[in-house]
Parts: C-alpha cells; structure tokens; sequence
C-alpha cells in the first residue's frame, strides 16, 4: 500500500479560507478558477474525484491515498476524457475523507466506495469552506459558526446553525481510481438571506 497523499499540504488553510471569505463576499463566482467547457457541469457519472489543491492538485484520488479517519480534503470532479476539472463553479468543491464501512449509515455505505465518501465542501449555513474535522467525535466542522456534519451517516446536522446535510456525491472505484457513480444527492448550496430552510429545494 502507498503512503497516503491526501493530507500533506492538500487541505486548505484558514488562511486560503479567510481569502476565500473575501471573495465570496463579493461573490462566490470570484472563486471560480476554470472557464473551460464542462467545468461548470456539475458532477457527472464516470467522473474521477481530483485533488483540488496543493502539491497534488489534478491528481485523480485512488483510496489509498486516503489514510484512514483523518481529515477531509478538498477535491473536485474531473471529466476523464477531456481532463476538464470541473472547478468552474465553487459549488462543485468537495470534501472528501475515508472511513470504516462499519460506521456508516447504510445510505452512507450505499454511496462509498471502499471507504471514501464525498459532500459537497459547502456549508448549508452561510456557504462557507467546511475546512475543520473534529477527529474526537469524527465529524466535519465549519469554521465560520460550528456546525458539524455526521460523514458516517449523510453529513446530518449534529451540531450549529446549518439548516441542512451537506449534498452527498455516491462513489464508485473505476480502474482503481474514485470516481463518480452519480450526481449530488441532497441539496447543494446555501440558505439565502431571508428564505426558509425547510421550503422547498432551489437557491
Ligand atoms: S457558514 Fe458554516 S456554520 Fe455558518
């Protein structure tokens, strides 16, 4: 087995996060670092899961890349005939960890693949990068207000103010590699001021 590649520079900083903040406040578009066709698609079936920074980003995720019940890191799909990563929208960055099959909730288990499940990296509240893992109770933690999300079981809310799980992406291995088995499942996105968490789906 290879060492893991995933969490040696790949996360994100608070730093890259207070950055992103920034830009997001002024819209998350700003964000965007990819105008090619298809990058803006959002996942598709068949797509790799890439690294999204550091030393490794483009970099299709194979599960041993992954060391077991550490931190998340960022990734975003990739069209593997083209090559285009779909970063062309903020709203396509994932979170991605790897986890016992035994914990999970069987919708979870349902959309991993050998033990790697991914969300989408956007906080339900306010939209923030969800950067943070609490390793004690092994949960995904937003910077901005503290939610917590439950990866074992759909990312549900287990703690804050998000109104909603995180959008799942089910997972399948292709050649080795983790890829795409189908689109987000769940709501992806953020609650707008002034709208209602429980209304129905739609930004
Ligand atoms: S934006 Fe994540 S908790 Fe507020």
């Amino acid at each position: 087995m290879r060492a893991p590649l995933g969490h040696s520079g790949v996360k994100l900083k608070r730093r890259q996060v207070l950055g992103g903040l920034c830009a997001f406040s002024v819209g998350y578009s700003k964000l965007a670092t990819s105008q090619e066709p298809g990058s803006s698609e959002p996942p598709t079936e068949g797509d790799h899961i890439v690294f999204a920074y550091g030393e490794h980003a483009g970099k299709p995720i194979a599960p041993d890349d992954l060391a077991m019940g550490v931190e998340q890191i960022f990734a975003f799909p990739q069209d593997p005939a083209s090559k285009v990563v779909r970063n062309g929208t903020r709203l396509n960055q994932l979170i991605v960890v790897r986890l016992p099959v035994e914990g999970m909730s069987e919708a979870t288990l349902n959309r991993s693949a050998d033990g790697v499940v991914a969300y989408s990296g956007v906080c339900s509240h306010t939209g923030c990068d969800v950067t943070d893992w609490n390793e004690e109770f092994v949960r995904f933690q937003c910077p901005c207000h503290e939610s917590q999300f439950d990866p074992n079981d759909a990312a549900r809310v287990v703690g804050g103010p998000a109104p909603w799980p995180l959008a799942a992406v089910p997972l399948k291995i292709s050649d080795g590699l983790v890829a795409v088995a189908g689109g987000f499942e769940g709501r992806v996105g953020f609650m707008q001021p002034g709208q209602d968490p429980f209304s129905s789906f739609g930004q």
